[in-house]
């Protein structure tokens, strides 16, 4: 590995959309980063936003530093060594990730990018998330006069499919699977409604939605809807297969659930949960995992009573002064 300076190394600072070269080395050094830290350093909106490039709904701003190659011209490009992202909302504020290939740890890297991020957007209205709360992230988000704001749960099933209980459904609701083509625009309402407090569910778009319908994890069938005799919908859960990879075997996701204000608190929830479990466990997954907000007291206390235990968590910084 060349001699690691990573000061003098140019960052590159892209507005807008990342072009499909860049696009697979950021995704090859965050495949890199999962395998070695245990969690994937973007969340999955941050995948889709950097896919849609510049057609996505959300604005975005890379910045990419490469590693000069001992072997040729230390002026060309060679190595991804770091990324960092911001994906923007329309209201100024904005979204950090950073990324560290594991053969550029603890050389300064990150550093570099966030102090290029300062000097280029500066921080106003920006939040950072650390997936797994890396000990190098707290200690760059400490020097940077952040602190934690928010912590996201991952959660995994540790009981068996015969300890669920059964969960009935409220009287005249049934459970359908979602129709593309068909349930969008009301899904997006009744999502929205679930979702009123939360930042990033709730304000998922047509196009947001679209760009998830197109992954090739997509299942209807594992897309239950909760609706009355009307066909309204009052509730949903939305599950997830990760494939296995690697050496990690193939993992189901509670990926949504939410119940409209309306209908919560009539075990709604529950049975909902308890069927999309029963779903993956009929595709033959039986790790079951999910993410919850920490302070999301219904959803935790919902989830502990079906058996879901922490298992990890990521952390959201904030500046201390929440400006
Ligand atoms: C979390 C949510 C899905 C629960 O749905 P619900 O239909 O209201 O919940 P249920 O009536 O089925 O209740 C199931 C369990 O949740 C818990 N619960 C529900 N509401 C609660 C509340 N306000 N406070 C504490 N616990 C609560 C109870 O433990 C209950 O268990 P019990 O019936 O054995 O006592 C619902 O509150 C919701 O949609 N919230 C907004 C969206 C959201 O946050 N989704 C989870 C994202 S991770």
């Amino acid at each position: 590995m060349s001699p690691v300076h990573p000061e003098n190394w140019p960052v590159l600072v892209i507005k807008g959309g990342v072009d499909d070269e860049l696009l697979r080395d950021f995704t090859a050094l965050a495949a890199a980063a999962e395998e070695s830290d245990g969690n994937p350093p973007l969340s999955e909106q941050t995948f889709v936003t950097l896919r849609a490039g510049e057609s996505g709904s959300h604005p975005l701003l890379a910045l990419a530093l490469y590693a000069p190659d001992e072997d040729s011209d230390p002026a060309t490009a060679q190595d991804l060594a770091g990324f960092a992202v911001v994906v923007e909302e329309a209201d100024g504020t904005g979204v950090l990730e950073v990324a560290v290939h594991p053969s550029y740890r603890n050389q300064g890297v990150a550093d570099r990018l966030v102090a290029t991020l300062k000097s280029s957007r500066g921080f106003d209205g920006l939040k950072a998330w650390s997936h797994g709360n890396h000990e190098a992230a707290a200690d760059l988000a400490a020097k940077y006069g952040y602190v934690p704001v928010r912590e996201l749960w991952k959660m995994r099933l540790t009981t068996s499919a015969a300890e669920l209980p059964e969960a009935v459904l409220p009287d005249n609701v049934t459970l359908r699977a979602f129709v593309p083509g068909q349930d969008e625009e009301a899904w997006l309402a009744a999502n929205k409604a679930a979702f009123s407090h939360h930042p990033e569910q709730g304000n998922m778009t047509q196009q947001d939605l679209e760009a998830r319908m197109a992954e090739d994890w997509f299942d209807p069938a594992g897309f239950l809807l909760a609706v009355d005799p009307s066909g309204r919908i009052l509730g949903f859960h939305w599950t997830k297969v990760h494939p296995r990879h690697g050496g990690h075997p193939a993992i189901g996701e509670v990926y949504v659930v939410g119940v409209t204000p309306e209908a919560q608190g009539m075990g709604l929830g529950k049975a909902l949960t308890v069927a999309g479990i029963r779903y993956l466990q009929d595709q033959g997954l039986h790790a079951v995992m999910l993410y919850t907000d920490a302070d999301n007291a219904p959803a935790v206390s919902l989830y502990r009573r079906l058996g879901f235990t922490r298992w990890d968590a990521d952390v959201m910084y904030g500046p201390k002064n929440g400006g």
